[in-house]
């Protein structure tokens, strides 16, 4: 117990590292609680104008939560490695740093789904970008990869990461909340633009 509580406590910290607002703040991109939906992931720093940070933030959230994964697993195994990828998401959208006000999550849960299976992660990265070519709008890509990822878990036959996905998929909605009434109300910008 004590060996998980302490991979849970290591993932969480990796996913709190706010990497966009650091790339955003570093670089002069402005302040990103002013910009678009105010958000700390890489769509909203995209909306800074600036494509090299918002890819960075695209990678470097992605990485924190493969890390915390592969990390976890190599020290303390499989559960770990959930546990660690579950606290890496939560981290990220609750950052201690950020009074608890982080992202969505979906770049680190993209990270972390291709390091805890690597084709569940390649077939939701497939499915944002697939939602992305449909839609040109981030966050119905990311609505679609999340809900995605648990049917993903099925038919791929990753039995034991069922409830997982099925909880980052239910803290991705959640965490989408706002997104979710723009799309309803036709207000959601497309990739890219500014408002
Ligand atoms: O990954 C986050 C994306 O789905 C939505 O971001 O800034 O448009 O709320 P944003």
């Amino acid at each position: 117990i004590a060996v998980l509580m302490l991979w849970t406590v290591i993932g969480y910290l990796l996913g709190s590292i706010p990497f966009g607002m650091v790339l955003a703040k570093s670089m002069n991109l402005g302040n990103l609680r002013d910009i678009g939906s105010g958000s700390i992931g890489a769509t909203n720093v995209l909306r800074t104008g600036s494509k090299k940070a918002a890819a960075l933030t695209l990678v470097l959230d992605a990485l924190k939560g493969a890390v915390a994964v592969l990390l976890a697993r190599s020290v303390a195994g499989e559960d770990a490695a959930q546990l660690a990828g579950l606290a890496a998401m939560i981290g990220h959208c609750y950052p201690v740093w950020l009074k608890f006000n982080g992202g969505k999550g979906v770049a680190t849960f993209l990270g972390l789904a291709l390091a805890l299976s690597l084709p569940v992660g390649i077939g939701c990265c497939l499915a944002w970008l697939a939602g992305a070519a449909l839609f040109r709008i981030s966050s119905m890509a990311s609505l679609i990869s999340a809900a995605a990822s648990t049917f993903l878990v099925v038919l791929l036959d990753t039995g034991p990461f069922f409830a997982l996905f099925a909880v980052l998929t239910l803290l991705i909605f959640w965490r989408h909340r706002s997104n979710i009434s723009r799309l309803k109300a036709g207000t959601e910008p497309k990739i890219g633009q500014k408002t």
